[in-house]
Order: structure tokens, then sequence, then C-alpha cells
């Protein structure tokens, strides 16, 4: 646990003191927390609200602004997004209104912040810094480690020799005519009543595609789903070890801080 004491909102932490900001820009819920980067940990409780429906830039724009205000946070802030950013600029918004599309994420979060600094990167590549720093991936230091967040659709973080490579979408890698996240994410399963064993085998067929195009060393599995993982990766039929996510849902909003702190 972080060694930082909550102070409360009057006395919030402040920026340094290896503390840093991070939000999780997801399609049911914004979630943000003070991160503390000596250890992964939180400080103090995630703050969540409903992701605003018709979810366009601008009204998730205010939400962001009151997760910020909530902890009187006055630093920096990391946010994620399920999308391609190149250069403060989502690309793709295969899962969210296609408002986003094109949309200068970097200038409205810090118009709408008071004008402080942002770094806006990708959901998965956010887990994946996260995980790799505090995770599952703790351990490797060398190496292809693909991170796939396993949800409404399949996201992906690929990490070389410890470094991101960002903005990396697996997830639309088709298998067989029909893209991987169509084939193989958690929502498909659902959508489909899937035993696990079933959808290990669809997930398998998918890993087995990654497996040939980019030989990797190790796969994480994230998203909720890896909370149940030895319910199917025992099933999985792929060739490359496959860890679940140590971080789980924190892991967003660990990348989203630690990738803005290190923009500084
Ligand atoms: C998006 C990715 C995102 C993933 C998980 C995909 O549909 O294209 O950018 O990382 O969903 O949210």
């Amino acid at each position: 646990m972080s060694d930082v004491t909550y102070l409360g909102a009057d006395r919030m932490p402040s920026p340094g003191a290896g503390l840093s900001f991070g939000i999780d820009i997801g399609g049911t819920g914004v979630k943000g927390a003070i991160v503390d980067l000596r250890t992964g940990d939180f400080v103090g409780e995630r703050h969540r609200i409903e992701t605003p429906q018709p979810a366009t830039p601008e009204a998730v724009g205010r939400t962001v602004t009151e997760i910020v205000d909530h902890f009187g946070w006055t630093g920096p802030v990391g946010l994620t997004l399920p999308g391609v950013v190149k250069d403060g600029i989502l690309r793709t918004a295969a899962n969210i209104d296609d408002a986003w599309i094109d949309t200068d994420v970097r200038a409205l979060f810090s118009s709408q912040l008071g004008g402080r600094g942002v770094t806006v990167l990708n959901d998965a590549d956010a887990a994946g810094l996260a995980e790799l720093r505090y995770g599952g991936g703790a351990h490797v230091e060398e190496g292809l480690v693909v991170l796939l967040t396993l949800g409404t659709g399949i996201g992906s973080a690929v990490m070389y020799n410890g470094t991101l490579i960002p903005n990396t979408e697996f997830g639309h890698i088709e298998v067989r005519g029909k893209i991987a996240e169509k084939r193989a994410s958690a929502k498909v399963r659902k959508d489909n009543d899937w035993s696990f064993e079933k959808w290990a085998e669809k997930l398998s067929e998918v890993l087995r595609m990654y497996e040939r195009l980019f030989s990797p060393d190790l796969f994480i599995a994230g998203g909720g789903i890896s909370r149940k993982a030895d319910k199917w990766i025992p099933h999985l039929t792929n060739s490359v070890p496959v860890v679940p996510a140590q971080l789980r849902n924190t892991a967003g909003i660990v990348g989203a801080a630690m990738a803005v702190a290190d923009d500084l």
C-alpha cells in the first residue's frame, strides 16, 4: 500500500512527491484517481461517474472536470480513450460515439481543465504501461509482450523490451473474414451465452493469428473477464503463455497517470 496519507478534499496531496492523476474514459463510466507512482496504488478511493448520454466530447469533458474537481487536483491529468490517439487527436472510435473522430481531445480536455497539461492515450496502451510496471508483466524485461483488454472490444498494447509501441489495434485484425473483437471479445461471449470453454476456443484462434503475425513471448489478458481467468485460461490451445492482468480495473487510470507524468 501507499505510504502517502490521504489528506481529505481541503488538503489534497499535490503533484510532485511521486503523485499523478489518471482518468479512464469508458462507454459506461468515467473513473479517476490520484496515483502514487512509486507503488501504482491509488491514494484514497477512485471516483466514478456514469458516462453522460449522449457521450459527446463536450459532455464527457464536463464529467472529466467534475472528477478532477472532486479531488481538488490542480496538476496535469492523464486520460484514456478507447481509440487511436495520435498527437492529441482521436482518430478512431469503434465503440464510442462517432462525434469523437478527429476531435483534438488534448486541446478539448486541456481547455475544459483551465488550460493545464493533459496527455491522452489509448485505453489498452495505458493498461499495458501499468501492467508492465506494476502487474502481470513486471518480471518481463525483455521480449515482446502483448496485453489484450477483453471487454466490449479487444484492445491491445504491444511492448518490446519494456517500451510501448502505441496505437496497435489487434482487435481489428481479421481472422477468417471477421475482425477479432467481433469473434472473441467478452461481449461476444455474453451476447452468445457461450461457456468459458467455448469462448476459449474462439479466443485461441485469435491468439494463434497474433502468434503467426507477431511472435510474442507473452500475452497478458486484461478486462473484467481476467478476474475469472481460472475458468478459461486452462482451456486455451494457443502456444504462447497467457497470464491474467493483475491490476484489473485500476490499470487504465494508473497507466494514464504514468503517461502524463512521463511527458513532463
Ligand atoms: C478500439 C481500441 C480500444 C479497444 C478497447 C477497440 O474497439 O478500437 O482502440 O483500445 O476497443 O476499448
